[in-house]
């Protein structure tokens, strides 16, 4: 098989391809990414001078640039990771997650049908489903539940899911999705939940947390997401949605209390600052249908993907500190720097 990836430089994109290199040495890989602030290509380093595997900078929008890729390549599948994916930054400025995350969608699928390509999927969240009451445990996403979205970030990914369902029904395009919840692993940007605790608390810099922290979050391990969509491309309905996820969910506090105890960090770093705007309360899978259609199950326990990725980011220091001393520095005083502290 012969599998195009988009996004593949940023966090799950990578841990994508490093699955599929691993997992099935027998296909070629080629990822498209533009390197935006999120993009690394360092995080790929290690798999760059493979012969079945090819990376290109590109923009998903550019339409000339994919048409020539597709035509050089003929891939048999294109999975989509390429996103503006940083729910705070689509506040900030929901221009750009418009851009990439729906129209840079539609120019992929333009292409794909163009070149008669066998399979597309969209890598998409579960934050598409909106959120749900705290006071209410026994309720699920499932595939039925409907749109409800809540951010800029979320409303281009549902927008986006809507255009691929589209391009199904009336194009044709043998095209899938999956909902993920959220997750966490290595290569994790540091501007995300985890990480950026992880990468304060071993800086000994305050650590954010966004209004009380009461809201809950289903986690699921990076790879668990890899081996899932590997699943859908290869075994996979076309038109069908996926949601993926592991029943894990917890509270962010709860979440930021465990990494300071891990890294044995005082608690007294932590800092209660204003709320993000908008701020979903729970999000919660439930991942029947692709249980029962796929056999996929989550095999990383949150106890035991939390050490590993906490041991990660002790090894890798290098590849997170050169992040956090560029412009993401700009970002973090921007988006901090005039954000209120709540008394704790
Ligand atoms: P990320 O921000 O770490 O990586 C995004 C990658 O896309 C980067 O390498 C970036 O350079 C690239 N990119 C951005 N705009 C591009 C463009 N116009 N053309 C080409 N490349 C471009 O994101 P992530 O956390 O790895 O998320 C990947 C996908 O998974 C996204 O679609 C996101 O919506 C979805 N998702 C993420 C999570 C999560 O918890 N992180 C959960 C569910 C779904
Ligand atoms: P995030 O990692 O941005 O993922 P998402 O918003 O897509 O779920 O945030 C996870 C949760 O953590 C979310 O409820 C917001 C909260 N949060 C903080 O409390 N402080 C922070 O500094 C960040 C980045 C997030």
């Amino acid at each position: 098989m012969k599998i195009i990836v988009t996004g593949g430089a940023g966090f799950i994109g990578s841990n994508f391809i490093f699955h599929m290199l691993r997992e099935h040495p027998e296909d070629r890989v080629i990822c498209l990414d533009k390197l935006t602030y999120a993009g690394n290509l360092s995080t790929l380093e290690s798999v760059m001078d493979r012969p079945n595997f090819r990376f290109v900078r590109a923009d998903i929008c550019d339409r000339e640039a994919v048409d020539q890729l597709f035509h050089e390549e003929k891939p048999d599948a294109v999975v989509n990771f390429a996103a503006e994916s940083h729910v705070d930054r689509s506040i900030l400025n929901p221009g750009i997650f418009l851009q990439t995350n729906v129209l840079g969608t539609q120019t992929l699928m333009d292409m794909c049908l163009r070149h008669g390509i066998g399979r597309y999927h969209q890598v998409s969240t579960d934050e598409v489903y909106g959120d749900l009451p705290l006071d209410r445990p026994d309720l699920f996403f499932t595939e039925e539940t409907p749109i409800h979205t809540s951010s800029p970030y979320s409303a281009s990914k549902a927008g986006a899911d809507l255009l691929v369902l589209a391009y199904h029904r009336t194009f044709g395009l043998p095209a899938t999705i999956s909902r993920c919840s959220n997750n966490y692993g290595p290569y994790h940007f540091p501007e995300k939940l985890i990480p950026l605790m992880i990468a304060n608390a071993l800086n000994d810099k305050p650590l954010p947390v966004y209004g009380e922290g009461k809201n809950v979050r289903d986690w699921l391990y990076v790879e668990d997401h890899c081996r899932a969509i590997d699943l859908i491309i290869r075994r996979g309905r076309a038109g069908e949605v996926y949601n993926v996820g592991g029943h894990n969910e917890m509270r962010n506090i709860d979440i930021v209390r465990l990494i300071c105890r891990e890294l044995g960090k005082p608690e007294s770093l932590i800092v209660h600052v204003e709320d993000r705007k908008g701020h979903d309360m729970r999000y919660a899978i439930d991942p029947t249908k692709i249980h029962r259609e796929l056999g996929w199950l989550p095999e990383t326990k949150f106890a035991d993907g939390i050490q590993k990725t906490i041991r990660w980011y002790l090894d890798n220091r290098q590849w997170w500190e050169k992040i956090i001393s560029g412009e993401y520095m700009n970002y973090y005083e921007k988006m901090y720097g005039s954000r209120e502290i709540l008394p704790g």
